[in-house]
């Protein structure tokens, strides 16, 4: 595997932090630069990922490269979405908090693509069962669908994500996705109605018209042609080169399949697709200024398609209800109010049946296990970018609000955090000044003098509000804001650029202009009283339960749209304030879509309102480097005779010991809480060096020659079987230019990175040969010795068959040796495996332990204890210390197992004997501690309830007793707290927390309260 810091030499850093001028942006964009031009597109600011969209596939999303991430740290490997995406996933597993990851970029930057990236890698790499494989399967394939009918080709990116989407993905405590839930956040509506030039409407409607089968399009009225339908025709753009709508249509299809539609389900939600196509094409007459409806060809498929009465959709298209004097009237739409109400109708339509869709995909992720176990989430924040187009309207101001809300959060958690860290550390650093956007936050959301509260008000007020009366408040009420200006307020030079109905926000991004038309009636979201009674009437299962009759009959006004955002917004940033956060920055390196253009002055405008170089500043305040302990003993350790190969002490002082070897000057580290900082990248560099060195040395000590005869027999015949033909050309070529060897080599090595060309065959044989050659001589010895020579390009694939050949017979001679004795253990060791691997926190510890056969010898045991047990033999026996149900008092006791039963003993006598047939289940905590409760059936009168107790080798104890009792698959491995059953039913609690050091005591709240060291970071 590469290691991450021998890859500076070869492409810029590849983490900022490493960058000796790191105030530069010059230097900053250099390096992201470089590293595209290589296809690296990759680079960490130390745990945030910046990633620079290819705009072409790379063969970095592999299979194999996600084993390569699997696992390993975060900077052993290159960096990678995988990395990220592995670490949130470890961290959640060893730390047990929540996860989230935050994507954020501009339309086009990359972020849906890195979403579906990350989902990828946790499908394929997470522990499945057949179950798990379901859930997989339905959270990968709500992609497809929710692109379909939330996505757009828009001017910046043929696949826009017009709504934003936060995905929780749920884990079980064995690390298994087990279901997911989505909430989607304000959908582009009008892009139903309108489209602007060379845009289209959401996918879903083209992939219908070229891909549904003929005679569903029969069936819905439809024509195979997006230029019959007003809805489609806006943006001039029925055909996208990068798009092929048939094929989507039909991956469309399955997924919804998968995800559990049934036909009739695909059938309404397709009837109401079809439905806003032709209420699009309504087309209204002027009679004496009041609209009708010309034709009732469409009236006619939409009565059908919505379930609806014709006359009365016809009636509600044309008619405003008003309520006057107690007394319901219809009035006559002029054609401007029709066409509107029209519009209002298609949007809601589609609007409510996107959130339906959600509502119904999160229906099918949901985590179907009713028992009370917890699960642990990492969830992925998609949402759209900060956006500026020559208009900008209430969309725009809602989207690019989200944005100051995120680069808060950001703010917050990150450049804050940061540099609390240091001061927690007692660090000295220089504190670095960051515009906090919290400003524009506050001129946006604040309430009363914010600009939502005073469009709401302009909404919700009597009288002749209008888009300009709104224009007028918001001068009148923050007209002196510092990042607010108006054509009116602006300077001579500003006033150039604006319009008159314009206002203009200084956004920490950037200036942005927002044209005021249609900022009420976006807002107030209306729509007509009686077309919502028809809605309401509609006999579609779909639309009966988007448009449902207690709305009718609400007084309250609904919230408005940007109330609504914004309280959704609020419960976003508590929902990922609660997690622990990791950041993928996206950026988009041209406005061509085109691979290989690196646009300069596009960048740098990312790279400053990402705040990337602020992010680089705090990292690189005080120090270039950190790394938790453990992390840097383990991989410098072998550095010092005093670390290698292990240090048995405190971690703090065994990289003390090891960075006073490496000579280290005080000015050039420090030592925090639970991680070293290093101040420069070349003190780091220099260490590294002295690891690839040293790597080389330990290789070389390391070998131990195998039998040379049977290596070379087992090396051949592999080599005759893979590469029989290539060895022999090589072979031939190498004997037939003998002569010219020292000439063909030079030559060889002047043209090594063409492809195989006459010039380099010599060269590129020889290199394989030596690497064969090399490897003959470098076997690794035995299982766990893991090196393994760097191979040539060419014979990486070989190199690997190799690898994989080398590894089973070591195994395979290794299993021939092992005794009975042996085997037995490494039964039992398995069986612990499968029972606490990655459950409980000292497992590991009990690892390289052997299992003893018992704790508790003839001589340990009372006799007349042992007399108890009769003609059974006992099996095991470990001493315990049992907790009294009533007080948790800690006895001194022996548990002995037999064939049959757990007996527990105090000196001569018996005090409790459990019958394996009754032992119902046994469970532990997932801490380090060693208490575990044997559970047996309450009305069980000979039983006194379940027993509490604690054992020094409870993974060996718990091992045991479910050889003994074949009870494999009854250990509950238990997070926060465990229920037991004391005397006459009363239930206890024992409660587990994670702290320093082992304690057990009684808590007030009469739980037993069991505090257990963390004794892994993993
Ligand atoms: N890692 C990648 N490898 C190859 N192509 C990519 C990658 N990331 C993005 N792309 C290309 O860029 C396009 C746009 O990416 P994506 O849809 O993820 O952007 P986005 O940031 O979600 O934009 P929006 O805010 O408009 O939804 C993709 O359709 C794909 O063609
Ligand atoms: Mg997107």
């Amino acid at each position: 595997m590469e290691s991450a810091l021998t890859a500076r030499d070869r492409v810029g850093v590849q983490d900022f932090v490493l960058l000796e001028n790191y105030t530069s942006e010059a230097a900053f964009i250099e390096n992201l630069r470089k590293r595209f031009k290589e296809n690296l597109i990759y680079t960490y600011i130390g745990s945030v990922l910046v990633s620079v969209n290819p705009y072409k596939d790379l063969e970095i999303y592999t299979k194999n490269h996600m084993e390569r991430y699997r696992g390993v740290n975060f900077y052993e490997v290159s960096p990678h979405i995988y990395a990220v995406a592995d670490n949130s996933y470890r961290s959640m597993r060893t730390e047990r908090k929540d996860q989230c990851i935050l994507i954020s970029g501009e339309s086009g930057a990359g972020k849906t693509e890195a979403s579906k990236k990350i989902l990828q890698y946790y499908a394929v790499t997470c522990p499945a069962s057949d179950q798990v494989q379901t859930v997989k399967d339905r959270l990968l394939q709500s992609n497809p669908v929710l692109e379909a009918f939330g996505n757009a080709k828009t001017l910046r990116n043929d696949n826009s994500s017009r709504f934003g989407k936060y995905m929780d993905i749920q884990f079980d405590f064995k690390g298994a996705p087990v279901g997911g839930h989505i909430i989607n956040y304000l959908l582009e509506k009008s892009r139903v109605v309108h489209q602007n030039h060379g845009e289209r409407n959401f996918h879903i409607f083209y992939q219908l018209i070229e891909g549904g089968e003929e005679d569903l399009l029969r069936r819905l009225g439809l024509e195979r042609n997006p230029q019959q339908y007003q809805y489609l025709v806006k943006g001039n753009c029925p055909k996208v080169s990068s798009i092929n709508d048939r094929s989507d249509w039909k991956v469309v299809k399955k997924a919804l399949s998968v995800i559990g539609f049934n036909e009739d389900d695909v059938e309404e939600l397709l009837n109401i697709i079809a439905s806003v196509l032709h209420l699009g094409n309504v087309q209204y007459g002027d009679e004496e200024g009041n609209a009708c409806i010309t034709s009732d060809t469409q009236i006619k498929y939409l009565a059908r398609l919505l379930g609806v009465n014709g006359t009365v959709l016809t009636e509600a298209l044309t008619h405003k209800k008003i309520i006057a004097k107690g007394e319901e009237l219809m009035s006559p739409l002029n054609l401007e109010q029709a066409s509107y109400a029209r519009d209002a109708l298609s949007k809601a339509v589609y609007g409510r049946t996107f959130t339906w869709l959600v509502n119904k995909i999160n229906a099918s992720l949901s985590y179907k296990d009713d028992s009370s176990k917890t699960y642990s989430v990492i969830g992925l924040l998609d949402i759209y970018g900060f956006e500026v187009f020559q208009n900008n309207s209430f969309e725009q101001f809602c989207i690019n609000y989200c944005n100051e809300k995120l680069q808060q959060l950001f703010i917050e958690l990150t450049l804050k955090s940061e540099q609390e860290e240091y001061e927690s550390t007692s660090i000295t650093w220089e504190p670095v000044q960051y515009f906090n956007n919290k400003i524009i936050c506050d001129l946006v959301e604040e309430k009363f003098k914010g600009i939502i509260s005073i469009l709401d008000e302009e909404c919700l007020r009597p009288g002749d509000a209008s888009d300009i009366t709104f224009l007028e408040k918001l001068e009148d009420i923050v007209g002196g804001h510092a990042h607010f200006v108006t054509h009116k307020l602006a300077d001579g030079k500003t006033r150039k650029v604006m319009g008159r109905d314009e206002f203009r926000l200084q956004h920490y991004a950037g200036e942005v202009n927002y044209n005021v038309n249609g900022f009420l009636d976006k807002n107030n979201d209306l729509l007509f009283r009686n077309l919502k009674e028809v809605m309401c009437m509609s006999e579609n299962n779909i639309l009966n339960q988007c448009f449902n009759k207690e709305e009718l009959s609400d007084k309250k006004r609904p919230d408005t749209a940007a109330t609504q955002f914004k309280a959704s917004l609020a419960k976003l940033m508590e929902i990922l304030m609660s997690k622990e956060p990791s950041y993928v920055r996206c950026i988009k390196p041209n406005d061509s879509k085109q691979a290989g253009r690196f646009d300069e002055v596009l960048i740098r405008h990312q790279v400053k309102y990402l705040g990337l170089m602020e992010n680089l500043r705090v990292r690189r305040a005080g120090f270039a480097y950190r790394r938790r302990y453990e992390v840097f003993l383990q991989r410098y350790k072998s550095l010092c005779p005093d670390t290698w190969p292990n240090w048995q002490g405190k971690l703090a002082d065994g990289v003390a010991t090891l960075v006073k070897h490496l000579g280290y000057k005080p000015e050039e580290y420090k030592l925090g809480r639970s991680k070293i900082f290093i101040r420069f990248p070349k003190t780091l560099f220099s260490t590294e060096d002295a690891l690839e060195t040293r790597k080389h040395s330990l290789a070389v000590m390391d070998v131990v020659y195998l039998s040379a005869i049977a290596v070379q027999a087992w090396w051949r015949g592999i080599l005759a079987r893979r590469r029989a033909k290539q060895r022999r050309q090589a072979v031939d070529t190498i004997r037939r230019k003998k002569k010219k060897k020292q000439h063909l080599f030079v030559k060889g090595f002047i043209y090594r990175h063409k492809e195989r060309c006459p010039e380099n065959e010599y060269f590129l044989d020889y290199v394989r040969y030596s690497f064969l050659m090399k490897l003959h001589r470098n076997l690794p010895k035995n299982v766990l010795d893991k090196s393994w020579p760097t191979p040539p390009a060419a014979l990486t694939e070989a190199s690997e068959h190799l690898r994989k050949l080398c590894m089973q017979n070591m195994v395979w001679s290794y299993c021939k040796k092992i005794s009975p004795e042996w085997k037995h253990q490494m039964e039992q060791k398995a069986i612990a495996s499968e029972l606490f691997k990655d459950k409980k926190d000292n497992y590991p510890q009990s690892v390289p332990k052997l299992f003893l056969s018992t704790r508790l010898n003839g001589e340990d045991i009372n006799p007349k204890a042992l007399q108890t047990l009769g003609s059974e033999k006992m099996k095991y026996g470990v001493p315990v210390t049992k907790y009294d149900r009533k007080g948790y008092k800690a006895r001194p006791r022996q548990l002995l197992l037999t064939g049959n039963s757990a007996i527990i003993i105090e000196e001569a006598k018996v005090k409790q004997r459990i019958d394996y047939a009754a032992l119902k289940g046994i469970s532990v905590s997932s801490l380090s501690d060693g208490l575990f409760v044997l559970h047996v059936p309450s009305e069980d009168n000979k039983q006194k309830g379940d027993v509490v107790l604690q054992s020094d080798y409870v993974i060996e104890t718990l091992t045991k007793i479910a050889i003994c009792a074949d009870k494999i698959n009854s250990i509950n491995i238990n997070q926060g707290s465990i229920k037991f059953t004391g005397t006459q039913g009363k239930e206890g609690i024992i409660d587990f927390t994670p702290g320093s050091e082992l304690l057990v005591a009684k808590a007030k709240n009469g739980h037993l309260s069991v505090t257990a060291p963390r004794l892994n970071s993993r």
